[in-house]
């Protein structure tokens, strides 16, 4: 069976064509970084216009690069939410238009299932149950996972998602989109104990919270000034290590307390080689396995739509032209 994955939730245009096993064939994603850069965030309005324009390019792209015709694809699948709603309503459309036209079925995708499905491209034996932790620009929680469309929400964030809280106070630094990225090279040569920021939530809660955190290193910039040269990275460092330090706090306490041995951790902020290398070392520490996707599929891609897409199509499952994009979809 090869499908297709549409992915247009926020600022990335993408598509991907996968066939069995699932075997990643063609993919494309046309970023809009440079698009946003000047903003110093993800502008909605000029994020939906720039799908527009992508959107029939991107699945050329990866259908070239898979060396497969459209007549050849046996089923689609897009993102239909959560996202922006504009940005979610150019791939759903011109998914639903590509269905109607080829008379192939059609399945609506959860974005955040998505980000979890992505391990399976690279390790199509990973098991359930496992405990994921998506953690992205979007969101930031923790579900059981029991299986495709079995996703209990365990807990999630009170306010700010992870990425978010990296990518505002990167605003703040005066520091690149996307900020979590910024901070990550910053942080490389700066010693993470040099400020000690809150740990957000630190009891027994499952929940998380970043904005007082996200306060508290603006509170530091309004007191001493911007930092430069080497009290940047000291102070990127810091704040990424209180972030990491949270996520990986909750993250085993949650798996104690479900009883899980394995870990799945997606999602953009998933792509931190802190958080990566902090949460490896204290799971091992547990005899918890944890699993990564690659870097590369970690921020948004139409690759682990597409995986996510072929399992569900395999069911039999067609959701029709009636499929709409919610932007509120949650777990
Ligand atoms: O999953 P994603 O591409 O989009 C959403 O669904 O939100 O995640 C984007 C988020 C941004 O907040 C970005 O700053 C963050 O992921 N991010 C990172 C890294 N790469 C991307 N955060 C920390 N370290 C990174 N290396
Ligand atoms: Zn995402």
């Amino acid at each position: 069976m090869l499908v297709l994955g549409i992915e247009s939730s926020c600022d990335e245009c993408a598509a991907a064509i996968v066939g069995p096993g699932p075997k990643l064939l063609g993919q494309q994603v046309a970023s809009q970084i440079p698009i946003h850069l000047p903003y110093g965030g993800v502008v909605p309005e000029l994020a939906s216009r720039d799908h527009v324009r992508k959107i029939i390019m991107v699945v050329e792209q990866a259908l070239e690069q898979a060396g497969c015709s459209l007549e050849a694809i046996d089923g689609i699948g897009v993102t239909a939410g959560p996202g922006l709603i504009g940005s979610l309503l150019v791939g759903v459309t011109a998914a639903k238009a590509l269905a109607w036209s080829l008379a192939k079925p059609l399945v609506g995708i959860n974005h955040l299932e998505a980000h979890l499905h992505a391990i399976f491209l690279e390790r199509p034996q990973f098991e359930y149950p496992h405990l994921g932790l998506i953690v992205s620009g979007g969101h930031t929680c923790l579900v059981r996972v029991d299986g495709i469309g079995k996703l209990h929400l365990i807990s999630r964030t009170l306010d700010d998602a992870a990425g978010e809280a990296f990518d505002k106070v990167a605003k703040l630094l005066g520091l690149e989109y996307p900020g979590g990225v910024s901070i990550q090279r910053q942080g490389r040569s700066g010693n993470p104990a040099a400020i000690s920021f809150p740990r957000p939530m630190p009891g027994k809660r499952l929940d998380f919270s970043f904005s007082g955190l996200k306060t508290s290193a603006c509170v530091r910039v309004k007191k001493d000034g911007l930092p430069r040269g080497q009290a940047l990275k000291d102070f990127a460092a810091s704040f990424q290590e209180a972030i990491v330090d949270t996520l990986v706090k909750k993250t085993i306490m949650a798996a104690r307390k479900e009883r899980l041995t394995q870990i799945l951790v997606a999602g953009g902020v998933a792509a931190n080689i802190r958080l990566r290398d902090k949460m490896e070392a204290a799971a091992g520490q547990e005899e918890i396995e944890v699993a990564f996707p690659p870097i590369s599929m970690c921020t948004d891609n139409a690759a682990m739509v597409a995986a996510l897409s072929a399992a569900i199509l395999k069911t039999g499952r067609d959701d029709g032209l009636a499929l709409d994009a919610c932007a509120s979809m949650t777990i």
